[in-house]
């Protein structure tokens, strides 16, 4: 399956997905990385290993037009978004219904948006951590495709937390888009389960 990465930062995520993709029997391959900033550091680092990067402007007026024909061109079957900050409008994602994944970092429904971990701690809950969930047009809550825990520790802040919360992200988010890509490849599974998602 060809995948898209997009992302707007440092992209550590993607750099996870990247090297997931190099086991044997990884269903995904990298095969486009872009996002909504030219001069992303994700973008450098996806370069130096090899993967095709688009460089696009967020601010452009026709953006989405011109994402949507740049993963066409490569002809990208799967979208992972990796810390990409932008809300995508609802006849992007028509086009690319059941297509689109997101990786957020809290047990949701809790804590949707941003300041997830502050509100964790805030709120003095023991746990928290990352989830893998389709990408619809409410914001962080289409269906969840996998999630995992990270204990809360005494003396937690945002960015300690933050940092733990990371290392469970990286090891989540291929494990689940291969297992998802699993399924969807799986005819029977097509009819009964997404339906008119056509993967
Ligand atoms: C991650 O914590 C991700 O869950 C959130 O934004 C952050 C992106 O980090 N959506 P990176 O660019 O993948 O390093």
């Amino acid at each position: 399956t060809r995948l898209a990465i997009l992302i707007s930062g440092r992209g550590s995520n993607m750099a996870a997905l990247i090297y997931a993709s190099r086991a044997e029997d990884c269903p995904y391959e990298p095969a486009l990385v872009t996002g909504n900033k030219p001069d992303a550091p994700g973008l450098a680092l996806a370069h130096a290993e090899g993967v095709t990067t688009a460089k696009l402007d967020g601010k452009a007026k026709d953006f989405w037009t011109q994402l949507d024909e740049t993963l066409r061109a490569h002809e990208v079957e799967m979208v992972a978004l990796a810390g990409f900050m932008r809300i995508i409008p609802d006849d992007f994602l028509a086009k690319w219904e059941g297509r689109i994944v997101n990786i957020h970092p809290s047990l949701l429904p809790k804590y949707k948006g941003v300041g997830t971990h502050k509100a964790a701690i805030d709120a003095g809950d023991k746990v928290t951590g990352a989830t893998v969930h389709l990408v619809i047009p409410e914001l962080d809550s289409g269906e969840v495709l996998g999630q995992v825990e990270v204990a809360i520790v005494e003396g937690d802040t945002p960015e300690t937390l933050a940092d733990r919360v990371l290392i469970a992200e990286h090891q989540l988010y291929p494990r689940v888009l291969s297992d998802y890509l699993g399924r969807a490849l799986d005819p029977d599974w097509i009819t009964e389960e997404v339906g008119r998602r056509a993967l």
